[in-house]
């Protein structure tokens, strides 16, 4: 095995990571400040091109990481899109299959490929990144999105139950509003769904925000990275809201 860097560093896999303003771009450099070598996958612009609805894709780059690397420490699913109508009864076939194929079958393909090679180290943490909307539902949020987070949440807290004996961790980050395009994205569905303009929408959500803002894809990055460090080695099978307060009144 070929390895190009000190056996004591830690390696880790970021998923969605190819957009320079996401949470996966942000996730890999806080990673990278932290002292891990880290390995993004992405439909564009990232180390590995790779489709996480697609498993033998997964597969492939994950036994190209460990064949580079030696070991996979931590694996952050970040992967993820919004598809469709915020309206149940508008929401396609096709959407609620696109959005689980990436969101939730993603998350399985990438915990898959990855979880025998942490099994085998006899440690790993791993952190997918859900939603607010993993843990309630939100105005003008597509149903098949808010649907598919709930089932991440579930299979977080499943995993960590099954994993806990081979000190593999498994937790979840719920960001509330984060300042990144599938923001924009989701504040121009508001918008046109309720008839107002893009300020007004941002506006009216804003309110919801105990803290009176999005937060930075930074500020979610911190979190998973400490999902991710030796500090948070008690903690497993959680989802923890990240969300300025957004879920104060629930
Ligand atoms: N921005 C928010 O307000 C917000 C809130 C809660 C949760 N999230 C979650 O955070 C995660 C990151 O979102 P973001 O806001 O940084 O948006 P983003 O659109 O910048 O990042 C998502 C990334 O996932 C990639 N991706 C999409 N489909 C993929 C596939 N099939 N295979 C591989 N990569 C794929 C995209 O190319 C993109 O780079 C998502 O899972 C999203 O659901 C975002």
């Amino acid at each position: 095995m070929t390895t190009n860097i000190p056996e004591t560093s830690k390696v880790a896999i970021v998923t969605g990571a190819g957009h320079p303003r996401g949470i996966g771009a942000s996730t890999a450099e806080t990673l990278r400040e932290r002292g891990f070598e880290v390995i993004t996958f992405d439909l564009d612009g990232a180390d590995h091109i790779v489709d996480v609805s697609e498993a033998q894709q997964v597969q492939a780059a994950v036994d190209a990481v460990v064949s580079e690397f030696g070991r996979i420490d931590a694996l952050v699913n970040n992967a993820g899109i919004g598809s469709g109508s915020a309206r149940f009864l508008e929401l396609s076939s096709l959407d609620w299959d696109l959005t689980f194929a990436v969101n939730f079958k993603g998350v399985v393909n990438c915990c898959q490929a990855t979880i025998p090679h942490m099994i085998r180290a006899g440690q790993g943490t791993i952190v997918n990144v859900a939603s607010l909307c993993g843990l309630r539902a939100v105005p003008a949020i597509p149903p098949a999105y808010t649907a598919s987070k709930f089932a991440v949440v579930g299979l977080t807290k499943s995993m960590a139950l099954e994993f806990g004996a081979n000190e593999i961790r498994v937790n979840a980050v719920c960001p509330g509003s984060v300042a990144t395009q599938m923001r924009s994205h989701a504040l121009a569905l508001l918008a046109a769904q309720e008839g107002i303009t893009t300020e007004e929408a941002e506006a009216y959500e804003t309110e919801m925000i105990a803290l009176g803002k999005a937060a930075s894809a930074a500020e979610i990055a911190a979190v998973i990275a400490f999902l991710c460090s030796n500090e948070a080695a008690q903690i497993t099978g959680t989802a923890i809201p990240v969300d300025g307060g957004t879920s104060g009144g629930f």
